[in-house]
């Protein structure tokens, strides 16, 4: 199995502890770290409007609190063909991985990779 295959099989797998009871919408994801080690996220929505969090900044979240700063690659799971990440996700990423490749993949295990700068042109930096 691909390096790729397996961060897809990762944020499948990730995808089945999502807590969303309100959207019904399920979202998995698993980040490479340039140390080879792997975060998972899902979303985790809440009942007061606004506090609900995609499942890339949980994965994100989870990776830079642990003290990883350099990243590879990001797969994506929802039931999408090809799972697109929100704008917020993809303006949170580049904050810590301009070059980062997204895989965006579906529950069967199929995905197209793009580059997150050609999903975020033109980003802001501070
Ligand atoms: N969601 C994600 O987890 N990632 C995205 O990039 C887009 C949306 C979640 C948020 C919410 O729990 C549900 O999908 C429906 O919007």
């Amino acid at each position: 199995m691909t390096d790729t295959k397996k961060l897809v099989q990762k944020a499948i797998k990730a995808r089945e502890n999502s807590y969303s009871p309100y959207s019904n919408y399920p979202v998995g994801a698993a980040l490479l770290g340039a140390d080879g080690d792997i975060y998972t996220g899902t979303n985790v929505e809440n009942g007061v409007n606004g506090l609900s969090i995609c499942a890339e900044r949980v994965a994100l979240f989870k990776a830079v609190s642990e003290g990883t700063r350099e990243f590879e690659r990001l797969a994506v799971v929802c039931e999408d063909e090809y799972c697109k990440p929100c704008g917020a996700c993809r303006q949170t990423l580049i904050e810590h991985a301009p070059d980062l490749e997204i895989i965006m993949a579906n529950p069967e295990g199929n995905y197209r990779s793009v580059g997150l700068k050609d999903l975020l042109p033109e980003a802001f930096n501070l």
